[in-house]
C-alpha cells in the first residue's frame, strides 16, 4: 500500500542517460531527469538544443540510440513494452495544432476515444464536451478548425489530449505559432490544468509563465541539461553563463550582444 505522500512524489517519467543522434548530429548527449506526479516542468533553451527531440523521445516518436525512458516505471525503450498502452498515458500538444480539418471540434475530441480507447459514442461525447468546457470552448463544439482562431484551435487540441485521460501532458511550444493577443488564453488554460494537478512537461519561451507555473525549470543547451531547479533560481538567478546569455536574448530580443 502506498501512502498519499508516496503517491504524490511517484515519478511519472524517468529519463536515464538518453542519447539521440540523427546521422552525425549527436542531438541529445546524456539526458537524465525525472518528472513526478503533479509536477510542472518547463524546458527552456536555444533553438536547436534538442528540446523537441527530448519530448519526442518521451513518447517514442523518436527512438533513442542509448538510455532509458520509463513511464510510470515501465521502460518504453524495451522492445517487449506494450508501446501503444504506454503512449495512451501521454497527451501531446504541438506548436502546430494538428487537428483534423474535416471534423468539428467535438468530433476531433471523440474520434480517438472511440477508436483507440473503445469508449461508447455517448460516453466519448460526454467526456469531449466536458473537456471543451474546461478549455472555454462550449460555444464552439460544432465549429470546424478553419472557423476557429489559432488560440481556439490550440485549446481544442488540449481538450482532445485531455479526453484520453493522460497521466502526463507534453507541450512543445504550444503558443509559438499564435498571434500575440491569443497567447494569453492558451496559457490561462495551461495554468488551470497545472492548478488541477496535471503532470506537465512544457517546452516554452514564455518566461513569465515558466516563472509563475513551473515547479522546476530545465535549461538545455547543446543536447545537455546545463542547469535545473526552481524557476526563481534558473530564471531569476542562473548559475551558468550559458543560461544568462540565453535569458538575456529571450527577455530582451532586441538586445544586440557586443562583439569582442
Ligand atoms: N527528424 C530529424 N531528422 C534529422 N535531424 C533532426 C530531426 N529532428 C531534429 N533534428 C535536428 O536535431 C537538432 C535539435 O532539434 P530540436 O530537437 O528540434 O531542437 P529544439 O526543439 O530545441 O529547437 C537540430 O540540429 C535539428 O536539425
Ligand atoms: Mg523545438
Amino acid at each position: 500500500m502506498t501512502t498519499e505522500s508516496e503517491t504524490a512524489v511517484r515519478p511519472v517519467v524517468e529519463i536515464k542517460n538518453l542519447h539521440k543522434s540523427f546521422g552525425d548530429n549527436h542531438v541529445l548527449r546524456g539526458i537524465d531527469f525525472t518528472v513526478r506526479q503533479g509536477e510542472v516542468v518547463c524546458v527552456i533553451g536555444p533553438s536547436g538544443s534538442g528540446k523537441s527531440t527530448l519530448l519526442r523521445c518521451v513518447n517514442l516518436l523518436e527512438v533513442p540510440q542509448q538510455g532509458q525512458v520509463l513511464v510510470r516505471g515501465e521502460d518504453i525503450t524495451d522492445p517487449d513494452c506494450h508501446l501503444d498502452a504506454a503512449r495512451q498515458q501521454i497527451g501531446m500538444v504541438f506548436q502546430q495544432f494538428n487537428l483534423f480539418p474535416h471534423l468539428t471540434a467535438l468530433v476531433n475530441c471523440t474520434v480517438a476515444q472511440t477508436t483507440v480507447l473503445k469508449r461508447k459514442p455517448a460516453e466519448a461525447d460526454r467526456i469531449a464536451r466536458a473537456n471543451l468546457e474546461r478549455v472555454g470552448l462550449s460555444e464552439k463544439i460544432t465549429a470546424f478548425p478553419a472557423q476557429l482562431s489559432g488560440g481556439q484551435q490550440q485549446r481544442v487540441a488540449i481538450a482532445r489530449a485531455l479526453s484520453m485521460d493522460p497521466a502526463l501532458m507534453l507541450f512543445d511550444e504550444p503558443t509559438s505559432a499564435l498571434d500575440p493577443e491569443l497567447v494569453g488564453d492558451v496559457l490561462t488554460v495551461m495554468r488551470k490544468l497545472a492548478l488541477d494537478g496535471m503532470t506537465m512537461l512544457v517546452v516554452t519561451h514564455e518566461m513569465a509563465f515558466a516563472r509563475e507555473v513551473a515547479d522546476r525549470v530545465v535549461f538545455m543547451d547543446g543536447g545537455v541539461i546545463v542547469e535545473q531547479g526552481p524557476p526563481a533560481d534558473v530564471i531569476g538567478n542562473p548559475s551558468h553563463e550559458r543560461t544568462r546569455t540565453f535569458l538575456r536574448r529571450v527577455l530582451d530580443p532586441t538586445h544586440v550582444e557586443p562583439t569582442a
